[in-house]
């Protein structure tokens, strides 16, 4: 039987089936079908056993030579194999370490006009010294209006457009901070002077225009010691107004004003020569010397302690300096509207490096 089978024909088409295999997988499979348990080389091996003496040595010794030649063609087709898949998985894994950064979310960010603003003159008074004190959204009547000196059916809470909420079984209600001036109440109840404090947030009016909306921003400033007096507040509002516009000189004026936490009060004006229109005058706030009511409600002596308060309009600030002609879209969530006056996440404003460089 075994004369039967054609040794060389069987090598030819293993060495075939060896040049064949296309990648390391198909070679094996070639391998396991030769010279696996099963293979065919192996299965010749295994019937040497059944064959008579004369013949077993001759035929073992073609059936090993086949073996070894196959397994050799394995060898050498498995490293070629090899070197190709390397070869492969280098042209296709190669990176280009020299292309240039793809922009990521960090440079097609834009922080608001508001925010950019608020970091600008949060930096500004704290280099004077200033810290940033807070308080909430909703408050109470009192802390609204009460504690600063202004009582139920006092005129200046018919002009505040207060929204408020549902009164409560007692009849106490709770309102939408009209103004920033409660966290004034809130600092010195808390905090024995000296006091300087500026209180940047949301407040709310029931109003709306060009130039107003319902929600807006204001910031407090709070000065509270023994000493401090009107010329003090002059030369702080003066000093920010110069930081914040990037002048080197503003010119302000005062106008006699009435707020009834204040007294005496002014409005604060500042001539928009600086920004190339002399001779028009924009109110950007409110101050005065904080009324003694006030300090006394606070548990303050007005004997002994006085300083002064202001509050300013954020988004008329911003308005004015980046030349925003509507504040309504300031609140609208356009992003084109973003895009064009947003400013950039990683231009930090600093009084070192420039505020809006
Ligand atoms: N709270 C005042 C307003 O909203 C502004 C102000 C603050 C005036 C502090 C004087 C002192 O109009």
């Amino acid at each position: 039987m075994t004369t039967t089978v054609d040794l060389a024909a069987l090598e030819r088409e293993l060495l075939a089936d060896v040049d064949k295999a296309a990648d390391l997988g198909a070679l094996d499979a070639v391998r396991v079908a030769a010279l696996g348990k099963k293979g065919r080389v192996s299965e010749l091996m295994a019937k040497l056993g059944s064959l008579p003496a004369d013949e077993r040595k001759a035929f073992g010794a073609s059936v090993n030579a086949v073996k070894t030649k196959v397994s050799d063609a394995l060898d050498t087709r498995k490293i070629d194999l090899e070197k190709s898949a390397l070869a492969a998985r280098l042209a296709n894994e190669r990176s280009d370490v020299t292309l240039p950064v793809r922009p990521g979310p960090e440079s097609l960010g834009r922080i608001h006009p508001v925010s950019q603003v608020l970091d600008e003159v949060i930096e500004i008074f704290a280099d004077m010294g200033f810290k940033v004190a807070e308080g909430p959204d909703i408050e109470t009547d009192e802390m609204n209006f009460g504690k600063l000196n202004i009582p139920a059916e006092h005129p200046a809470r018919q002009e505040h457009d207060t929204f408020y909420f549902n009164p409560k079984p007692d009849g106490s209600r709770l309102l939408l901070r009209t103004h920033t001036s409660p966290v004034q109440i809130r600092t010195m109840v808390k905090q024995k002077p000296p006091i300087r404090i500026i209180a940047p947030g949301r407040v709310y009016r029931c109003d709306s225009d060009q130039t107003h909306t319902p929600m807006f921003h204001q910031i407090e400033g709070l000065v509270i010691d023994e000493t401090t007096h009107m010329g003090h507040l002059k030369w702080v509002l003066e000093e920010m107004c110069k930081a914040f516009f990037e002048v080197d000189a503003v010119t302000m004026r005062f106008r006699s004003s009435h707020f009834p936490f204040t007294e005496p009060s002014m409005e604060i004006d500042i001539d928009k020569g600086a920004l190339g229109k002399p001779g028009e005058w924009l109110e950007i706030g409110g101050c005065g010397m904080v009324h003694p009511n006030v300090l006394r409600n606070c548990g303050l002596d007005p004997e002994k302690y006085q300083g002064f308060a202001f509050g300013m309009g954020l988004d008329r600030m911003a308005m004015l300096k980046y030349g925003i002609p509507d504040l309504r879209p300031f609140f609208g969530g356009d992003l084109r509207w973003l895009r064009h006056y947003g400013f950039s996440i990683l231009d930090q404003p600093t009084l070192g490096g420039g505020l809006s460089s």
